[in-house]
C-alpha cells in the first residue's frame, strides 16, 4: 500500500488548477443509463471513485470510450443492458447505490448490491428506497441485494424526504426524469453537485425545474444526446484555500466558482485569511496568526459542509485559542482525532462535538490515513509540522483527490509518495 513521505514545515505558495468534482460526477455518470443516444461527459476528476463507477457501468453492458487525458468518455449504452450491480463493485464505492434508481426506471427490474457502512457512519439507504418504492419500485432485500422490480414504467408522485439527503435525491430525480407524469419531490438536498445533475439531465430534455428544496420534474420518454462537462470540485478548492490560510501561504487557485464555496471562505476570512475573488480564482493568504472560531457546525448546503470539517480542524488547531466543531451530518466523522492528537493536537470529543485547545505546535509522526477526507487532513497536519511524516494508506486519498501529491509539489510542499 502506497504512503506518503511529507517534510514539514512547508510554505505553500503558487497556483493550484481545481479538477472536476467527484461528487458531481458519480450520479451523473449513473444517470448515462437512462439514456439510448450516445452521452459525453468531460472534466471527469481522475480519481478512484471515478474508475469504479466506470468499471460498473462497463459491468452493466455500457461502452466506455476514455480519451487519451482520462477526463472525457463517450458512453454507448445497447439495447438489453444487464441490471446486476455487484458486491464487489458497490462495496468499493457507496455511491454505486445511484444506479438503482437509473436501472429501474429503464428496465424495470434491478439486483442491486447493499452499499453497506463505512468508516465515517451506518450509511443506510432507507430514503432511496422509501423514494423509490413510492414511485412504483417493489424489492426485497435478499443476501445483502436489493431485488427490485417495477410493474412496467414507475409513475410520477409527491414525495418528502423525511430527512435531507444527498443520494436520495439524486436517486429519486435520476428515477423521476423518465416516469410516467409528474413528480414533486420535497425537502432535497440542494448540493451545488444535485444542481450540476439536474443541468446535465435537462441539457438532454429532461425537465426539471427547482424551487428552493422543492424539485418538480415532468416525466420524459427518452433522453437525446448531450455533452455535458461536470463542475469543479468544491471540497479541493476549500481543502487548498485551507492549506493556503495554515501555513500563512500565498494561493491563486484556478478553475473555481467561488459562490459554490462562499460559506467555507467566509470562515477562513474570520480566521484572519486574506481573500480576493476573480471571475474563476480565488486568491487566498494566510495570516501570520490564525484566528479561532469559537463555533463551527457542519450542516447540509448551504452550511458548512460536513467533507470540510476534518479540514477546519485542523486549522483550528493551529489557532490561537479554544474552538468548538460540531458534527452535525454523520454520526462517526471523528476519525482524523487521534491521528491528529498523535501529531501532539489537544482535542477532547463529547458526543458529536471536538472541543480544539489552539497553538499547537505538531511534531511528525507515522500516521495512518481511515477516510477520505481525515486523509487529507492528516496531509495538511504534516504540511504545517516539524520533521517528515508518514502517512500510510493513502489509496483513500486517492479516491477522491486528482494528483494530489503532484499539485501539492507545486506549490512548495515537501511529499514524496512511496509505491508499496
Ligand atoms: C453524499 O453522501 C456525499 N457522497 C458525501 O461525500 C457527503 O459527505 C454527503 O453527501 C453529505 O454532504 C457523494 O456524493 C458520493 P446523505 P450521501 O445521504 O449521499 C443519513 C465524500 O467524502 N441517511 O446526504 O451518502 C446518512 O447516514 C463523501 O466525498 C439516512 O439515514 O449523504 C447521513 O447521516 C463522504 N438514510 C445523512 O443522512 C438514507 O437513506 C446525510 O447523508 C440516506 C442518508
Amino acid at each position: 500500500m502506497d504512503k506518503f513521505l511529507i517534510n514539514g514545515p512547508c510554505k505553500i505558495k503558487g497556483k493550484v488548477l481545481i479538477s472536476g468534482s467527484k461528487n458531481a460526477s458519480l450520479p451523473i455518470l449513473a444517470a448515462t443509463l437512462l439514456f439510448d443516444e450516445p452521452v459525453v461527459i468531460k472534466n471527469l476528476p481522475i480519481v478512484r471513485d471515478i474508475n469504479t463507477m466506470i468499471n460498473l457501468l462497463k459491468s452493466l453492458g455500457s461502452k466506455i470510450i476514455l480519451s487519451k487525458d482520462k477526463k472525457t468518455v463517450k458512453i454507448i449504452n445497447q439495447k438489453k443492458m444487464k441490471t446486476f450491480a455487484s458486491y464487489s463493485l458497490v462495496k468499493t464505492m457507496r455511491g454505486s447505490i445511484l444506479v438503482l434508481g437509473a436501472l429501474v426506471a429503464k428496465y424495470n427490474k434491478s439486483k442491486t448490491s447493499l452499499p453497506g457502512g463505512c468508516l465515517i457512519g451506518a450509511r443506510p439507504i432507507n430514503y432511496h428506497l422509501a423514494a423509490l418504492k413510492k414511485l412504483g419500485m417493489k424489492y426485497e432485500i435478499k443476501d445483502g441485494y436489493i431485488l427490485a422490480r417495477s410493474k412496467g414504467k414507475l409513475k410520477g408522485t409527491i414525495i418528502k424526504f423525511p430527512k435531507i439527503s444527498v443520494g436520495a435525491t439524486e436517486n429519486s430525480i435520476i428515477a423521476a426524469c423518465i416516469s410516467k407524469g409528474k413528480t414533486i419531490l420535497k425537502n432535497c438536498a440542494i448540493e451545488p453537485e444535485i444542481k450540476d445533475l439536474t443541468n446535465f439531465l435537462n441539457s438532454a430534455g429532461a425537465k426539471i425545474k427547482w424551487l428552493g428544496r422543492t424539485c418538480k420534474i415532468e416525466g420524459v420518454d427518452k433522453l437525446n444526446q448531450t455533452v455535458y462537462s461536470v463542475m469543479p470540485d468544491r471540497i479541493e478548492a476549500g481543502t487548498f484555500c485551507v492549506a493556503s490560510t495554515l501555513s500563512n501561504g500565498n494561493l491563486e487557485i484556478r478553475n473555481i466558482n467561488s459562490k459554490i464555496i462562499q460559506t467555507e471562505l467566509s470562515l477562513l476570512k474570520k480566521a484572519g485569511a486574506k481573500i480576493k475573488i476573480e471571475k474563476d480564482k480565488i486568491f487566498i493568504k494566510g495570516p501570520h496568526k490564525i484566528k479561532s472560531i469559537k463555533n463551527i457546525k457542519t450542516k447540509e448546503w448551504p452550511g458548512v459542509a460536513t467533507d470540510m470539517q476534518s479540514q477546519f480542524m485542523v486549522l483550528m488547531c493551529k489557532a490561537k485559542g479554544k474552538s468548538v466543531i460540531t458534527e452535525n451530518i454523520f454520526e462517526n466523522r471523528f476519525l482524523h482525532v487521534g491521528e491528529l492528537q498523535r501529531l501532539g493536537a489537544n482535542i477532547q470529543i463529547k458526543k458529536n462535538k471536538a472541543i480544539i485547545e489552539g497553538n499547537t505546535k505538531f511534531v511528525a509522526a507515522e500516521l495512518m490515513s481511515s477516510d477520505l477526507r481525515a486523509s487529507v487532513a492528516l496531509v495538511l497536519a504534516a504540511i504545517v509540522s516539524n520533521g517528515k511524516s508518514e502517512i500510510n494508506r493513502i489509496y483513500h486519498l486517492d479516491r477522491g483527490y486528482e494528483k494530489i501529491e503532484n499539485k501539492l509539489k507545486k506549490i512548495g510542499v515537501k511529499i514524496k509518495r512511496l509505491r508499496g
